[in-house]
């Protein structure tokens, strides 16, 4: 299964800025890489990001989209707009939106719904909190996050495991902790929907930087990563996607 390599620029970069950085990614990233690659920009440089991509190797989501298809709710995006601009991928249930915005299991489940109805993949983010983890309490977490989200595998799906303590901070899971849990949601996928639930890449997301991307990416379970801080530099980013293909990530 390929890997995906995905940069989640959270609320950053202007039009320029953004024009820049795809530049410098489009002139590292060779034709075929082996492992796929995505960029997640803001709403307001997504129609520039999908023209600017369109016809690479490069891949286009978006960082959150409404399950309405239109509609009197200001201020939101709808799938059915983020399909119109030719996003393939869309963040579901990350860890900040829940929190900040108060996004439910399942607000998050119709999101993942509607990714699906038209025609986009969802990457659906889980993940305990610090003490959560503590309590001994990370997989039950994961596990509610799972089920209510995914009622059935009506389409290509990636989940993301990012432990919400690991999230900006600068400190990752230990690698054997991520590859415990992604084991877990591996079995979870498997016991509910046999062969297909196979197909399901799973990412490990928590500050990921070129410096451990391999030591994550590397591990059997892991089919990828969710990545924030470090893939907001364009440089940054391909050394991270390059520590999924084996050996060193170059410098
Ligand atoms: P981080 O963010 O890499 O900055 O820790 C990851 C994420 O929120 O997806």
């Amino acid at each position: 299964m390929r890997a995906l390599v995905a940069a989640n620029w959270k609320m950053h970069k202007t039009l320029k800025e953004a024009e820049d950085y795809l530049r410098r990614l489009l002139e590292l990233v060779p034709p075929d890489p082996p492992v796929e690659l995505a960029v997640f920009p803001s709403f307001t440089a997504l129609a520039l990001a999908s023209e600017m991509l369109s016809g690479s190797p490069i891949a286009l989501g978006a960082q959150n989209g409404h399950p309405e298809r239109e509609g009197a709710f200001t201020g939101e995006v709808s799938m059915h707009q983020l399909a119109d601009l030719g996003v393939q991928y869309v963040i579901c249930g990350h860890s900040e939106r829940r929190k900040i915005f108060g996004e439910t299991d399942e607000f998050v489940a119709a999101k993942v719904r509607a990714a699906w109805a038209y025609g986009i993949t969802p990457i659906l983010c889980v993940g305990e909190t610090l003490e959560e983890r503590r309590a001994g309490k990370a997989w039950e977490v994961v596990e509610r996050q799972l089920s209510v989200a995914i009622e059935g595998l009506s389409g290509p799906l990636v989940i993301a495991y990012e432990p919400v303590w690991a999230i900006g901070t600068g400190v990752p899971a230990h690698p054997k902790d991520a590859q415990e849990m992604a084991r877990q949601i591996r079995a979870w996928l498997s016991a509910h929907f046999g062969e297909r639930g196979e197909e399901v890449r799973i990412q490990y997301g928590g500050s990921v930087k070129p410096e451990n991307a391999g030591e994550f990416l590397r591990l059997p379970e892991i089919q990828g990563a969710l990545v924030g801080g470090a893939s907001l530099d364009p440089e940054s980013f391909w050394r991270i996607a390059q520590g999924a293909i084996g050996g060193r990530p170059s410098e």
